[in-house]
Parts: C-alpha cells; structure tokens; sequence
C-alpha cells in the first residue's frame, strides 16, 4: 500500500508563534512523500534554507529513483542490475519514452542515432583553435556549445518534433565530439563514424583506429564500455542534471543547456572524481602507504578526501560499483593484466576503509568513481578522458531530463531565492568625501 491510500497524514501544520498554516503533502510512487512549500513565503513571508538541497526536491520525475540506504537504483523502474546487461542505446530509448522498445521500435531508434553520429564538418575547423594539451573537457564544453550554431532547426524547443531530433542528435554526437577532443589531444587525424557498427564499437574505433591499419573491435572491451555507459545514463537530480534543468528553465537552447552540465560535471567533487580517484590510487603508489593517506581523509584540517568514496545519496554501496568492479576484473582479465598495482591499491583501500569506524559511522562506500578510472585506463583512455566518458554516457540523462522538464506543463523559470546577511541600506559617500 502507499501513502496516498493509508492514513498518512495529507498536510504538515507549520506554527511560528501563534499562527499555524497547513503545507500539503505530495506522495510519489515509491520514496519519501514531499511537504509542498510553494506558497510558503506568500503565506508566511519567510523562505526554507537548504544550500546543498540535502532535503529538497527540486521537481517531480518519472525518469530515475534512488534508494540510497538500500541502494537501490531503477531507470524507468527498472533495477540498474538487470538493464547492466542490454544495450546502452535500449536504456537510452527507456530513458527518453518511459518504456522498453520493441525489436521493430529499436532497430528504428538504433537507425535514426546512428545516421546522426557525424558533426559538421566545420565542427572540425572549430577543435583546432585549442592548444593540444587543452583538457578534453574545456574542448567538449566548447564543442557541445557550438552545436547551437549548426543546427538551428533542432532549437525551438516548443516543438515536440525538434526536442526530439535534438535529443537524438546529442545522443548521436556526443561520441564523434568526444573522440575528436581525444583525437586532437594526441594529435591523430580525426576518425569518422562508422554505420556499421554498434554505438559503443563505433566510439571505440573513433577513439583508437589510425589510417594506417584496419581497426579490430574487440567484443568484450566495447561490450564492457557500453555497460559503463549505461551504468553512468542518468541520477536522479545531481549537480550536473539540475544544472541542465535550470539552464533549460530559462528557454536556452538544449546544447546550451548540455554543455552546462557538461561544466558541472568537471568538478572533481562531480564526475571528476574518476580522474581524481585514480591520481589519489597513483599518489598512494603501495598498498603499505594506505593507512597514510586513510588518516588523512580524516583529518578535518587536511583538506584529501578518498576520491570516489562517499555519496550524497548512497548511504550504502553504490549498485553501479559493484558492477563496475565487476567490468574492471573483466577487461583486465580480457587484456591479460594480472596484477595491476591500482587494484591492489584500490581493493586493499577499500577493504581497509570498510571497516574503519570514520567511514563506517559516515555511511562512506566506494561509489561508480572508485573501479571506474582502472577500468578506463585499462581500455586505453588517458586519465584526461574519464569525465569525458561519463559526459558521453551522462548525456542522455541530462537530454532526457530536460525534456521532461520542457513537457511539464507546472514548469517555470527556476529562480532559488536566499538568506542575506550582507549590508543594510546605506548612502554612497564619493570618493572625495572617503577616509
Ligand atoms: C558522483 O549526485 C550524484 O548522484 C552524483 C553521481 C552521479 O551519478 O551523478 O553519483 C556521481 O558525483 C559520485 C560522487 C563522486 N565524488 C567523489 O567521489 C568525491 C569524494 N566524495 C566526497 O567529496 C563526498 O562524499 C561527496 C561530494 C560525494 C558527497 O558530499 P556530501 O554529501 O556533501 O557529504 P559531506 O561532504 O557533507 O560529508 C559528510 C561527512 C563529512 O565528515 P563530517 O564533517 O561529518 O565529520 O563525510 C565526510 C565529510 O568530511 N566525507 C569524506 C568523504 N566523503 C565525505 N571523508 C573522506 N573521504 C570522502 N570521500
């Protein structure tokens, strides 16, 4: 039974001093109910203050729920377990309808992404303004960015036909962009997708094939790479999805609006935390400098946390770590890499962190950050490319979200209001009249 059909209570009565006003509460299918403050200040005159939003839902979706205390993790209902093991275009396809395709309605959608994976070609001429050492994600943000200026027909976003053709075509783009920024940062020729190819054998052979030599695509590392897409798809509301949301609340274009995700996606306490957690894994460099680098994460005054640990919604494992974990002995048992040092480094570190009582009491589990970079750097990427790899993936969530967001007829500009504790009112003094 839910809420909305026992005897939970309908509202929560709100008293500040002698005046009491009645907040209605919302229910959602599964998950905490919600108390609905929207007439709050126009009733009281005073705002709620939430600065990491750590209770507050910033709107109503039906795309993706997260347990965090039983880590649980469902797209669409579906539990993260069972869609690891389809096809990353499939999650992208019940991401953006809400249900499974057919076989008919797959080979479709399979058919219209992959007849966008080209940029134009001036898109080229575009990466070569940057130096070659730029970091990858400065040239995506700006090459997600400038879509807007190539595809005009794709960003009226009133027209449900051109939300579409712009979701598709950030699905089906994102891995050319991508594999361009790798390209350009290693110098090698850009390489063109390839029709025949699936969407995770096609992005691998743009990242790796040279002119000079057929490429082979090897089943089980583009198998391993789809299922990391599927896994990093979308999360609920994260720093990243609520950026796209609020950009997108404004009307500004859905390229506009990826390429900021894009950008709060960079930081290491976000999806830079693969990067981040594999330079920690480097800069423990043995398994002995382990309880170093521990006490380090807690000590208050030493600024290194364990990269790709804790969470601010899994206050148990993360479900997509154990599948990640799981990927990583795969490739590097495909690869025939027996001991890799990081993983020794990571499984002691992880074990060791498990059963300490800071990170126990703080409810601190690797997240998908922590096995991801091994598993990256196994496949051939540079640690420059791991965010890179979860904006691919992440782009979906991020396109997907925001066109529920365009397709909600309650939804408005998003404009958070603050507590100030600045200057009260005062009068200018010119610079003359100045001490
Ligand atoms: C992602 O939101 C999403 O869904 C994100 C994501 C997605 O798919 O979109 O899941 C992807 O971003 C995963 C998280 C990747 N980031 C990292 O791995 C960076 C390391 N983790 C931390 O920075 C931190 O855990 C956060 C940012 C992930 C969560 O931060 P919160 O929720 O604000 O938690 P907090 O900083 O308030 O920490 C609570 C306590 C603090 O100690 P006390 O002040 O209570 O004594 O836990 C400690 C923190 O110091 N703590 C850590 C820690 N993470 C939290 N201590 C050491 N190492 C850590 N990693």
């Amino acid at each position: 039974m839910d809420a909305s059909q026992s005897n939970a209570p309908k509202s929560a009565t709100l008293t500040i001093g002698d005046e009491s006003w009645e907040l209605p509460i919302l229910n959602g299918t599964i998950g905490p109910d919600v108390i609905d403050i929207a007439k709050l200040y126009a009733q009281t005159g005073k705002f709620t203050y939430d600065p990491g939003f750590t209770s507050t839902a910033s709107c109503e979706s039906q795309i993706t729920y997260i347990d965090g205390d039983e880590g649980i993790l469902l797209y669409r209902g579906y539990p993260i377990e069972q869609l690891a093991e389809s096809d990353f275009l499939e999650t992208c396809y019940l991401l953006l309808y809400g249900e499974l395709p057919t076989a008919a309605q797959k080979a479709d959608f399979d058919y219209r992404v992959t007849r966008h994976t080209m940029v134009h070609e001036q898109m080229s001429r575009f990466f070569h303004g940057f130096r070659r050492d730029a970091h990858p994600m400065s040239v995506l943000v700006a090459s997600v960015g400038a879509l807007s200026a190539f595809y005009h027909d794709s960003t009226d976003i009133s027209d449900p036909q051109q939300r579409m053709i712009a979701s598709i075509r950030m699905i089906a783009k994102i891995p050319t962009l991508a594999a361009m920024a790798y390209k350009y940062s290693i110098g090698q020729p850009f390489v063109y997708p390839k029709n025949d190819l699936d969407y995770a054998s096609n992005f691998l052979r743009m990242c790796f094939s040279v002119p000079c030599e057929e490429y082979k695509v090897n089943p089980i590392l583009s198998r391993a790479i789809d299922r990391i897409f599927i896994l990093h798809a979308d999360h609920e509301q994260n720093a990243s999805t609520s950026t796209v949301r609020l950009a997108g609340s404004s009307g500004a274009n859905p390229f506009a609006c990826i390429a900021a995700g894009i950008a709060c996606l960079w930081g290491p306490a976000h999806g830079g935390a693969n990067e981040a957690a594999l330079k920690m894994l480097g800069e423990i460099g043995s398994v002995d400098r382990i309880p170093e680098f521990i006490n380090r994460a807690k000590d208050k005054n030493d600024p290194f946390r364990l990269m790709g640990f804790g969470h601010r919604v899994y206050k148990n494992y993360d479900p997509r770590a154990k599948i990640m974990q799981r990927t990583c002995h795969e490739v590097l048992g495909e690869l025939g890499i027996k001991d890799d040092p990081l993983l020794d480094i990571a499984v002691e570190l992880e074990r060791i962190a498990l059963q300490d009582e800071y990170f126990v009491e703080r409810k601190l589990y690797p997240n998908i950050d922590f096995y991801s970079g091994i598993t990256l750097r196994a496949l051939g990427f540079p640690t420059s490319m791991f965010t890179v790899l979860f904006a691919l993936a992440r782009t979906v969530g991020w396109i997907g979200q925001w066109k529920e967001m365009i397709e909600d007829p309650s939804q408005r500009i998003g404009r958070p209001r603050q507590l100030y504790t600045g200057a009260t009112q005062r009068d200018y003094v010119p610079i003359a009249r100045r001490k």
